[in-house]
């Protein structure tokens, strides 16, 4: 087998995370993620128009047949109409940059408020900023950017699709399709940015840059923020699936349980796609260590092959399970989840959000599995539902076959 053929027929994996700290929420995590950016995020996001929260829906009858006592599944394909969580972060960080930049002109704190209003858009018109992206990311910068009346720029690679592209472009965005992969997009992204003096608005970080991370990390925790207020004490999971691309939607979902709930020990277990396993990687590696990605996923979002630093520090202390699945399950899941089993709501799930259900099904069917995550009639199970149909085209392509 070519290395490619050995790339997509490579089979799911586990790894049982030995560093797993199951004490507190560590002091020194909170310098990367804490309730503190929650408040702050949560005081701005829910004053957005159209801001209510998504809904939290109970697959009972699916939980009956998989053998568990119940499913929540979280669904993001309404927020803010843009059809994915991304909507609650690189919005938010567009605003926070717009808001520490007019403070440094002006010598005085703006209240986002103020510029969503459009108060100094003579001042934030001047403003561009930048990201690379795989879709939902720069869909949600290309909102933010529209709310606060700065020029926007994305770079997206070959194997993004024209819906995706198209969805950005709406937003005002002016959207560059380069050759190659994701990685190249990013590369000439900071490299007009360093040229231009543009900000860059990314969804990952690395040495040197975590501020903007950071804030776009603060805006999921809302979604945790939500269940939390969804759920009463009693009920809440014991399980939590948490898909992963460059993982900080992953880190930012166990920050806030990890720190809410440390007493209740909620097992964590991060899904990628086999084609893009960097964070497993990193766990067996016991460092962040870069995967090559040699064919995409049909989980675009998921296609990452670099961890984002800020969320590996979390997730390498607080995942217990790291995990892969294939493609090939995608589809078949994705018309469950639009019919609905037995009673269950019918759910437009896009393709990132079929991997939590994916990895559970997986992992039903390996009685070591079982044993180690301790699953049982007694289990609740926290899915996410990251996206709905982000590309209507594709969406209908795969539901119909
Ligand atoms: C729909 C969807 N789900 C999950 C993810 C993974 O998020 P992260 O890259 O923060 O791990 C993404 C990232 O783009 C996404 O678009």
């Amino acid at each position: 087998m070519d290395s490619l053929e050995s790339q997509k027929y490579k089979l799911s994996e586990h790894f049982q995370n030995e560093r797993k700290n199951l004490g507190a929420y560590p002091e020194h995590l909170k310098n990367a993620l804490s309730f503190k950016d929650t408040e702050e995020a949560l005081k701005e996001i829910t004053k957005w128009q159209g801001y209510e929260p998504t809904k939290l829906y109970s697959l009972s009858s699916l939980a009956r047949e998989i053998g568990i006592h119940n499913i929540y599944y979280k669904d993001e394909g309404t927020r803010f109409n843009l059809g994915s969580f991304k909507a609650l972060g690189g919005a938010y960080g567009v605003l926070k940059f717009i808001q520490n930049k007019l403070k440094k002109e002006l010598s005085k704190k703006i209240s986002i408020s103020d510029i969503r209003e459009g108060k100094f858009i003579e001042l934030t018109k001047k403003y561009t900023v930048v990201t690379a992206t795989d879709g939902n990311h720069g869909r949600s910068v290309a909102y933010g950017a529209n709310l606060s009346g700065c020029k926007c720029q994305i770079y997206i690679h070959a194997a993004v699709s024209e819906g995706r592209q198209k969805a950005m472009e709406e937003f005002g965005a002016k959207v560059i399709r380069v050759a190659g992969n994701y990685d190249e997009s990013l590369r000439i992204c900071i490299e007009e940015a360093n040229k231009n003096n543009w900000q860059i608005i990314s969804d990952t970080s690395y040495e040197g840059y975590t501020q903007y991370p950071r804030y776009i990390m603060a805006g999921y925790t809302i979604l945790a923020h939500e269940i939390a207020n969804q759920l009463t004490e009693k009920d809440l999971p014991t399980h939590i699936f948490l898909q992963a691309g460059v993982g900080g939607f992953a880190a930012a979902i166990m920050a806030y349980f990890w720190e809410k709930y440390s007493e209740k020990n909620i097992k964590f277990i991060i899904v990628e796609p086999t084609l893009a396993p960097c964070l497993i990687e990193s766990a067996k590696a016991n460092e962040l260590t870069v995967f090559d990605i040699q064919k995409e996923t049909m989980m675009a979002g998921l296609s990452c092959g670099e961890p984002s630093l800020l969320a590996w520090k979390i997730l390498d202390e607080g995942t217990d399970h790291f995990m892969t699945i294939t493609d090939d399950r995608v589809p078949d899941l994705m018309r469950m989840l639009a019919k609905g089993k037995d009673n269950d709501p019918s759910i437009e799930a896009g393709e990132c959000s079929v991997s939590g259900l994916a990895a559970l099904i997986e992992v039903k069917n390996n009685d070591t599995m079982v044993k180690k995550l301790n699953l049982n009639d007694n289990s609740r199970v926290l899915l996410f539902g990251t996206e709905g149909a982000t590309d209507p085209d594709i969406y209908k392509e795969i539901i119909n076959v």
